[in-house]
């Protein structure tokens, strides 16, 4: 039997794009292979939103070379952000590759199966034109947590960013087949739905907004969490706040990435919105929400960023009092426009400033989650965690480590917080 293994680097819309390609590969009747010294085929799908993330592929891939010589009908497919970027150039680098392709053939990933044959010239299929993914046997991880796509591409153009050029502009995809998709989920493992896109918000179709489509979700049988992500700032409406507010088995945990605590730098970012709209925001979803999770991207050492902005995004977290924040040093992305502008930071500064952060959100993490302590909340079982515990998440999608048995695995149960860190918290059941 032939056999398959998948690499992924890089957020959700990759983890989902390798969920569908692995599934493709089931139904052309390759099996997994646990290591890839031991696939025909291997693909690794890529990440470009850092110039770190990019180099973790390759160095990846390179390793895989090797592993030519003893099995040479080996077929190496490069996919994801980095070949839609790097287009043909790419050979350059991994001249071994036999197909490079892009994000927006994942759709025709059954055609280009039957097409690519080891030793021949590279295969190359890249699409600029985005579309969404139409309904695959897709391969799903056995995580109670489902990740189900409703948009792809980006049309904000953040100055730093890379998605708007390697993911195209937005497309939604259709309620039906958003729909049919839940519909087929395995419920008995699939407890929790999770719907996805670089700025969710902004899906519609026609007259139907994304609270539209949160209230027909939430009446899809057998589906008892509902989580979203990424919510873009300002495209989070009162509507969006008061539906999770109200509707039950919607999560209260909103990720809503702010960036930058500076005006200033959130303006050079072309962000659209400020300190004090962002500030309000949160005020609205803690009223609305009393006990929000909120959690927050930001990059340090974005062009120009003083030692005062800096400060504003350290006075944010506190402000804003963020569950967590990804925190990340600004890369320059080749063709953006925050890569031409003036006032690019030293390295050695953002490193510095990096540490700094990290210390304040992991402080801040610590307070807040002291405040759960004693409490009882449900919890939806993951997997199993470090000595011999359990661990599963609260619908703040908080972490929490316990003792029990691998049954309770895909159950959501009552779980009483007996500690606390800034990461994980500790629990009993109740
Ligand atoms: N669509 C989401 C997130 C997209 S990328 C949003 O709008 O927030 C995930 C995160 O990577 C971003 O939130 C940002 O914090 C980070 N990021 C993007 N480009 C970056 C760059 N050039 N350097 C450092 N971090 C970057
Ligand atoms: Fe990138 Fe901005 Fe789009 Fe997010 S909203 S994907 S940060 S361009
Ligand atoms: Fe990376 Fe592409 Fe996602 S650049 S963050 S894998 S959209």
């Amino acid at each position: 039997m032939r056999r398959y293994f998948i690499k992924t680097f890089g957020c959700q819309m990759n983890v989902n794009d390798s969920e569908i390609l692995a599934g493709i590969l089931e139904d052309n009747g390759y099996a997994l292979a646990e290591v890839p010294q031991k696939a025909d085929i291997i693909l690794v799908n890529t990440c470009s939103i850092r110039q770190k993330a990019e180099d973790r592929a390759y160095t990846f891939l390179r390793e895989l070379k090797k592993l030519k010589k003893t099995n040479p009908d080996l077929i190496i497919g490069i996919c994801g952000c980095v070949p839609q970027r790097e287009k043909e150039n790419i050979v350059k680098q991994l001249p071994f590759v036999d197909l490079v392709m892009g994000p927006q053939c994942v759709d025709d990933f059954s055609n280009i199966l039957q097409e690519i044959e080891p030793n021949k010239e590279t295969q190359f299929y890249i699409e600029e034109k985005g579309r969404p993914r139409k309904i695959h046997p897709t391969k799903r991880a056995k995580s109670p947590r489902a990740y189900i796509n409703i948009m792809y591409g980006c049309n904000n153009y953040c100055s730093y960013c890379i998605v708007p050029y390697v993911r195209g502009r937005e497309v939604f995809r259709p309620s039906k087949d958003i729909m049919e998709e839940i519909k087929k989920l395995d419920k008995s493992i699939h407890k929790e739905v999770i719907l996805l896109g670089q700025n969710v918000n902004s899906w519609s179709e026609g007259d139907k907004t994304f609270s539209d489509l949160l209230r027909e979700v939430h009446k899809a049988p057998g589906v008892e969490w509902i989580s979203f992500m990424t919510s873009h700032p300002k495209d989070m409406t009162d509507e969006i706040i008061e539906t999770v507010a109200k509707l039950p088995k919607l999560n209260n945990h909103i990720h809503l990435p702010v960036q930058s605590g500076s005006t200033k730098i959130m303006k050079a970012m072309n962000r659209k919105y400020d300190r004090d709209y962002y500030l309000k925001l949160i005020e609205k979803i803690y009223k609305k929400i009393p006990e929000a999770t909120v959690t927050s991207d930001i990059i340090v050492g974005f062009p120009g960023e003083t030692g005062k902005d800096f400060k504003d995004s350290l006075s944010m977290i506190r402000q804003a009092n963020f569950d967590s924040v990804i925190t990340a040093a600004y890369s320059i992305r080749p063709g953006t426009k925050a890569a031409a502008m003036k006032g690019q930071i030293e390295t050695s500064v953002k490193k510095e400033r990096l540490q700094k952060i990290m210390q304040v959100v992991q402080d801040v993490a610590y307070q807040k989650n002291q405040k759960l302590v004693g409490k009882t909340m449900d919890l939806l079982v993951e997997g199993p965690a470090q000595k011999g515990k359990l661990s599963g998440r609260t619908r703040g999608s908080k972490i929490v480590y316990f003792d029990g048995s691998k049954n309770l695995i895909c159950q959501i149960i009552p779980m009483k917080i007996t500690s606390a860190k800034s990461w994980v918290l500790e629990g009993q059941r109740t």
